[in-house]
């Protein structure tokens, strides 16, 4: 019987959150922190293992080790490499060529050992890095995804819910297309309780305008100002990535956007970007398919478009 286990991939800031959230709520009987840095990994699996008495999980087997142990492990989180700093201009995409040879280097050893765990992709630029694991290491598509915009999503959500004072959880709709600047609102699928926006404006008097296009950039502004804030991001990720883990590993069915590469819907392929997915036991179980307006299906190509000039540059 396949044992719950989940191996952590780079234990920066990010692998290090991913962690601490994993072991909050209680995603795995085993977690394996996996670092180039070795004694990293060490003193990560160390200080958790440590703390699990008083938390909800006190019979977690947490500890580090090497490749080899992605072999029975049922979900692999990979957040690999360098992430953008704040010195840099605000651009994931700078981080390509170092971090396909980062996530070149990391599949070759996974793949080594398993093809049968579910991937799930953090390592920016994500839909790039995403790109490259699934299509040149034959990892079955849907079982390797990346998180994508489920995080932009997130922020989505949350702005529009503080902005109706509302629960964010009653907050439909979904930021689509890169992990990154070209990310757009797909404003044809928001909706609160279930009543689209429009509907919504005729009845509601809102302390200040609902600005889309606002909202659209405060939502792709969100990561560089908490980069600015505290010198990376890790928080928002983390739980993004358990989110969906535990899609996994519970089979909850949730919908989300993840990216895997498209197969031609929307008239697009060779590129991943995020569309809204069924999470489920095997990872991406169904696509939705939406009927785009105009400007949306334009955002996507678009968006499309910003991830593909990557691709070439990077021969992938
Ligand atoms: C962010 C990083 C994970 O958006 O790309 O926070």
């Amino acid at each position: 019987m396949q044992k719950n286990k989940l191996a952590i991939i780079g234990m920066g800031n990010v692998g290090s959150a991913v962690l601490v959230q994993a072991v909050a709520q209680q995603l795995a009987a085993e977690i394996v922190c996996i670092d180039i840095n070795e004694q990293k990994a060490h003193g990560e699996a160390l200080d958790m293992t440590h703390a699990t008495p008083a938390g909800c999980s006190p019979d977690v087997k947490i500890y580090s080790g090497g490749f080899e142990e992605c072999k029975d492990a049922s979900i692999i989180i990979c957040a690999g490499g360098p992430s953008i700093m704040p010195d840099e201009k605000h651009e994931r995409l700078i981080l390509a060529k170092r971090n396909i040879k980062v996530i070149g280097d990391i599949m070759k050893e996974v793949t080594s050992y398993t093809r049968d765990a579910a991937f799930i992709m953090i390592t920016n630029p994500l839909d790039v890095t995403t790109y490259l694991a699934v299509t040149r290491f034959d990892y079955a598509p849907g079982k390797l995804f990346g998180t994508g915009t489920t995080l932009e999503t997130l922020r989505f959500k949350r702005i529009i819910a503080n902005h109706y004072n509302v629960n964010a959880k009653d907050v439909q709709g979904f930021m689509l297309g890169e992990h990154g600047n070209s990310a757009f609102p797909a404003w044809s699928t928001v909706s609160i309780g279930g009543v689209r926006l429009n509907e919504l404006d005729k009845y509601y008097d809102y302390n200040e305008p609902f600005d889309k296009e606002k909202i659209a950039n405060t939502v792709v502004k969100t990561a560089y100002d908490v980069l600015e804030s505290k010198g990376w991001t890790n928080t928002g990720i983390a739980m993004g990535a358990c989110y969906l883990a535990k899609a996994v590993l519970l089979n909850t069915r949730c919908v989300t956007p993840v990216s895997i590469p498209l197969t031609g819907e929307y008239g697009l392929n060779d590129v991943a970007l995020s569309l809204p997915s069924i999470i489920g036991e095997n990872g991406v179980e169904k696509r939705l398919a939406i009927q785009f307006p105009d400007s949306e299906l334009e955002a996507l190509h678009k968006s499309a478009e910003s991830i593909k000039s990557i691709l070439r540059a990077n021969s992938l």
